[in-house]
C-alpha cells in the first residue's frame, strides 16, 4: 500500500508518500518562514494563503520524487488539527477532494499525535507504556500511552507553549525569527547560570505547565540590566533562559515519570531538535534509568511523514476506513 500524507496545521506546506511498511518514499516540506519572519511571528492569513499556493506543488513534487502517480496511492491522510484554521482547510480541503476523486479512503489525523508517532519512525520497538513530551511552537504537553495508539494528555500549557516563549524573547530582543534555533546557536556561548530564573510549580499535584512567568522574568531581567544584542552578557542571557526553559519541561516529565511509572520515554516537536534538550532528555533517562528515542531533526518540526506514519497505523487497526466528506477541521 502507498499512502500520501499531507500537513498544513501551521506554516509548513508538506507532503510525503509511504508504504504501509513505513519506508518514505518521498518527503518535501516547504517552510514559510521568510514570508513571516519580518513580522516575528506567524501571521494566520499570510499562511493560509501561502499554503493554497504550494500545495499543488508540493504534492505534486512529492509523488515525482516517489515516482508514482495519483493512480498509485490507496489512502490519503490529513491533518485535522489542532493548528490555524484557514491553514487546516487548505490541507483538508485538497485531501478531501483527492481522496473523492479517486475513491480512495482518507484517514484525519490529530497533529499533537502524530508528533508522538515521529519517534516510532525510526524506532518500532519502543516498551509500552510510553510516556512521550511533546514541546512545539503551538504546543508543550505530555502524553501518556499505554499501548499504540491509546493517547493519553496528562498535562499541557496552561499559558504559552515553550517554543512560543522562545519565539517570544527572541523577537522582544530582535533576534530572526523563529527565535528558538537562533537562541540556540547564541546560547551555545553563554553561561546558563549568569542569570537566574525560578522554575514554575503547579500547587494542584496537576502536570501541567506555565511559561508565561519565565517569559516576565525574562523581559524584568531585559529591563533591569538593559539587554540587547551588544551587551557584553547576551549570550549568558540567552542560555539561562533556554536553560530554564529546558529545566521547566524536565521538572514535569521527572514529576511523572514517578507517578506513571513508564518503560520509555520520548521527546518530540519542533523545540526537540535543540541540542541542549535532547542531551538533558537523555542524561534524564540515563538517570532513571529508562530508554529515551529522539526523532532525528527533520521528523521534530512539522512534517509530512509523521502524519502518513500515524495513518498507517491506523489503517493497520481500524477495519473501518470510510471517505467522510463531512470532516471538519478543528483548531484546538
Ligand atoms: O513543531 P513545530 O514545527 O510547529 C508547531 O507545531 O508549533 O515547532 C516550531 C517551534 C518554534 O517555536 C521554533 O522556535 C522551535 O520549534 N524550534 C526550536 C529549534 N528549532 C525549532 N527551538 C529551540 N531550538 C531549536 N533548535
Ligand atoms: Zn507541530
Amino acid at each position: 500500500m502507498k499512502i500520501l500524507g499531507i500537513e498544513t496545521s501551521c506554516d509548513e506546506t508538506s507532503a510525503a508518500v509511504l508504504t504501509d511498511s513505513l519506508e518514505i518514499l518521498s518527503s518535501i516540506v516547504l517552510s514559510q518562514d521568510e514570508i513571516h519572519a519580518p513580522y516575528g511571528g506567524i501571521v494566520p492569513e499570510l499562511a493560509s494563503r501561502q499554503h493554497i499556493a504550494s500545495i499543488t506543488y508540493v504534492v505534486e513534487e512529492s509523488l515525482s520524487r516517489a515516482r508514482l502517480s495519483l493512480a498509485d496511492i490507496d489512502a490519503y491522510a490529513v491533518t485535522q488539527g489542532p493548528g490555524l484554521i484557514g491553514s487546516l482547510l487548505v490541507g483538508l480541503s485538497f485531501a478531501k477532494g483527492l481522496a473523492y476523486s479517486f475513491d480512495k479512503p482518507l484517514i484525519p489525523i490529530d497533529h499533537l499525535e502524530a508528533h508522538v508517532e515521529s519517534a516510532f519512525i525510526e524506532n518500532e520497538d519502543i516498551a509500552f507504556p510510553v510516556l512521550a513530551l511533546l514541546v512545539s511552537g503551538g504546543h508543550t504537553s505530555i502524553f501518556l500511552l499505554d499501548t499504540k495508539l491509546s493517547f493519553h494528555e496528562i498535562g499541557r500549557t496552561r499559558d504559552d507553549a515553550a517554543g512560543e516563549a522562545l519565539d517570544k524573547i527572541a523577537k522582544f530582543l530582535e533576534l530572526d525569527y523563529p527565535g528558538g534555533p537562533v537562541i540556540e546557536k547564541l546560547a551555545a556561548k553563554g553561561d546558563p547560570k549568569e542569570f537566574p530564573f525560578a522554575i514554575p510549580h503547579m500547587t494542584d499535584g496537576s502536570m501541567d505547565f506555565s511559561f508565561s512567568g519565565l517569559k516576565t522574568a525574562a523581559l524584568r531581567l531585559i529591563r533591569e540590566h538593559d539587554i540587547s544584542k551588544n551587551h557584553p552578557k547576551f549570550a549568558d542571557f540567552l542560555a539561562s533562559f533556554q536553560q530554564a526553559v529546558i529545566r521547566a519541561l524536565l521538572a514535569n516529565m521527572s514529576q511523572s515519570i514517578k507517578v506513571y511509572r513508564p518503560r520509555s520515554l520520548i521527546l518530540c516537536g519542533g523545540v526537540a531538535r535543540n541540542d541542549a534538550l535532547r542531551e538533558a532528555f537523555q542524561k534524564l533517562g540515563r538517570n532513571v534509568p529508562l530508554p529515551t528515542y529522539i526523532p532525528s531533526p527533520e521528523f521534530c518540526t512539522d512534517n509530512a511523514v509523521m502524519v502518513a506514519a500515524l495513518a498507517v497505523e491506523k489503517l493497520a487497526h481500524q477495519k473501518d476506513t470510510p471517505l467522510d466528506l463531512s470532516l471538519n477541521a478543528y483548531p484546538r
